[in-house]
Formats: structure tokens, sequence, C-alpha cells
């Protein structure tokens, strides 16, 4: 009897070990899904306090195209879709008028993009004798040859200037600063399939960064920066920058893996896709809001706009 019983509990033990097991090939399938699929950073959306100013600033002075406005941007809809090429290859920037009655709150927790530029010198003075504000002149970090500066625009948001070769990706990248440095790559690796392709510490200005991208040449490609500022525990979310939206082939596996790392490393789901919206959205362990679009979603979507 006993032995029997005994019996029962292995064969009990072993049958929850290899369920468990499979799981976890499951699991460990979905993450390697993630790093096979088709992904790229459509778009960043903030919102603005006078769309026709930082219009006439991002035109005039960066150089920028309208590629879409609404002349009467209601409640939250976007206001603009702004950049310097299509949207079905670029990385463009959706921007909002903010709603009437309400004040903009850039916030900490949001850096800066990042714009591209051959001549960045030149770009500076353009934007300097459009009555722009340069917070930072263009120069380098000691010991390295990457000439950059930054520039405000009318909200105050704050602009890199890279002095880099053409590009089929202008707008070069999105700084967000983080608290947990090393969660925020692991997350971003493992949820959203990035790779990191240069981490480096500016001990001198306090900060240490991660750059991450979906391909590993800079130049060529919009990253995401991820920056720890020494000693920063926490940061305001304001209500200026809303999201960033990345492309995926397939939006509900996307979003599986997703609720896998948040399980993880924390996170919050705000939309889950269903066959209708094949849209999902969340929060990642810093409060940042992501977006996956499939495709077609993003095509049919930039149709009826
Ligand atoms: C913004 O500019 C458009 C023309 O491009 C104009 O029709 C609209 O009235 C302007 N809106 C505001 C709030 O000034
Ligand atoms: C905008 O918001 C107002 C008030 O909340 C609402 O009555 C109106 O229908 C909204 N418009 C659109 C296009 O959603
Ligand atoms: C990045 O791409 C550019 C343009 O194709 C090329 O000239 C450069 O050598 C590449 N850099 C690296 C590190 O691969
Ligand atoms: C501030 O951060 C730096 C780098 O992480 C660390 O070396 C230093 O000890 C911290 N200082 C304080 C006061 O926490
Ligand atoms: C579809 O999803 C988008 C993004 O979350 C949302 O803005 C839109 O309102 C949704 N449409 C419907 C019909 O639910």
């Amino acid at each position: 009897m006993a032995c029997n019983l005994k019996h029962l509990t292995c064969s009990l033990l072993l049958f929850i070990s290899l369920i468990g097991s499979s799981i976890a090939d499951d699991d460990e399938d979905l993450l390697e899904w993630v790093q096979q699929d088709n992904r790229r950073f459509l778009n960043a959306v903030l919102r603005v306090s006078n769309l026709n100013r930082t219009i006439e600033f991002y035109t005039q002075s960066l150089g920028m195209t309208v590629l879409r406005k609404r002349e009467i941007p209601e409640n939250d809809s976007f206001g603009a879709v702004l950049g310097y090429g299509p949207q079905d290859s670029q990385f463009v920037l959706r921007l909002k008028q903010i709603r009437e009655g309400e004040n903009l709150d850039i916030g900490t927790a949001y850096g800066h993009f990042g714009i591209s530029t051959e001549d960045a010198y030149g770009l500076v003075e353009i934007i300097r004798a459009g009555g722009g504000v340069i917070t930072r002149e263009p120069g380098t970090l000691p010991g390295t040859t990457q000439i950059f500066a930054f520039v405000e625009d009318p909200d105050g948001y704050s602009i890199e200037i890279l002095e880099r070769p053409p590009t089929p990706a202008p707008i070069n990248h999105i700084n967000l600063h983080v608290v947990d440095l090393d969660r925020a790559i692991q997350f971003y690796q493992q949820a959203l399939g990035l790779q990191l392709i240069l981490r480096f510490d500016n001990p001198l200005e306090q900060y240490t960064m991660a750059i991450m991208g979906f391909d590993t040449n800079l130049t060529q490609i919009t990253s995401v920066e991820l920056q720890y500022n020494y000693n920063v525990t926490e940061y305001t979310s304001g209500n200026g920058y809303i999201q960033v939206a990345i492309s995926t082939d397939d939006v509900f596996e996307s979003a599986d893996a997703v609720e896998l790392v948040i399980q993880e490393l924390g996170g919050t789901i705000i939309r889950a896709p269903d066959e209708n919206n094949k849209t999902f959205s969340f929060l990642d362990p810093e409060g940042f809001k992501t977006v996956f679009l499939f495709p077609s979603k993003m095509i049919s979507s930039s149709k009826l706009c």
C-alpha cells in the first residue's frame, strides 16, 4: 500500500514536472518568436500647447514636412503627423493639441527626441535665427567624435541634433529616463525584442545610457535611449509624451510575450487586442506606454485620416 502511494506520488510529481517544463518550453518559444518578429518603431505621440506654433517650428527650423493634418483637431485626436519622409517607411511624430482648459506638463520622465543632420553647426544657426533656444551648443563629449547639440521647441521639449551621414531614419531616437536601467534593458530585450547596441557611462554628466534598436547600425535606424541619471529615483510623467508605437506581424503573440515578461519584471496591460481592433497597449515597468500595431491596422488607420 505504502509503495503504491509512493508510486502515485512519484507519477504525480513526474506529471507535474512534465507540464511545468512544457510550459517553460512554450514560454521560451514565445520569447524566441519575439526576436524573429518583424518590428520597427512607427511613431511617437506628443501633446503640444499650440499645434500651429509647433508645426511652424518643426517645419521651418527643423526642416520637417507635414505628412497629415487635421484642421480642427477634436478632443484627444491627433492634430498633425510630421517627419522627414513617408510614415510607411520612416519613424514620424504625431502631435496632438492639448485639450482646451488643460495645461501642458512635460514632466521629467520623457527626455527628448533626436534628429540627424549632415551639418549640426549649420542647423543650429538656422534654429537660432528662427528664435529657437539653444540649450547646448554643438560639440563633442571628451574623447569622442560624435557632434551633437540640444535645442528646445516652443513648448520647451528638448531636441537633440546629431551630426550624421544621410540616413533612412532622420528622426533618430527617443530618449526616456529610467530609474532601474538593468530592468528596463531586460524588459525591452525580452518583451520588445530590442537589441542592446551600446551602453556607456558618463560620470562627468552623471548618467548611464543604454541605446537599443531593432537593428544594430546606429546611423541607419531609429533607436531608443534609456538614460539612468545618477541617484534619481523618481520622475513625473506629466501629460506631454504619450507613447511610442511599434509594428508587429502578430499582435496576439506580441501581447502574450509582453504579458509573460510583465509577470516577471512588472508593467501593466492597458488594452488587450481583439479581432476587431488589432492593437495592444501596455505600460512598461517604468510606466512608459507602448502600443503594438498590426501592419494592416496601421495602413487602414492611415487611410482613414
Ligand atoms: C492653424 O492653422 C490653420 C491653417 O494652417 C488654420 O486654419 C487654423 O485656424 C489655425 N489654428 C489656430 C488655433 O490658430
Ligand atoms: C469631444 O468631446 C465632447 C465632450 O466630451 C463630446 O461631446 C464630443 O462628442 C467629442 N467629439 C468627438 C469627435 O469625439
Ligand atoms: C552603418 O551603415 C553605413 C551605411 O550603410 C555604413 O557606411 C557603416 O559602415 C555602417 N556601420 C557599421 C558599424 O556597420
Ligand atoms: C550616486 O550614483 C553613483 C552612480 O550610480 C554612485 O556611485 C553613488 O554612490 C551615488 N551617490 C549617492 C549619494 O547615492
Ligand atoms: C482601437 O484601438 C485604438 C488604439 O488603442 C483606439 O484608439 C481606438 O479607439 C480603438 N477603436 C475601437 C473601435 O475600439
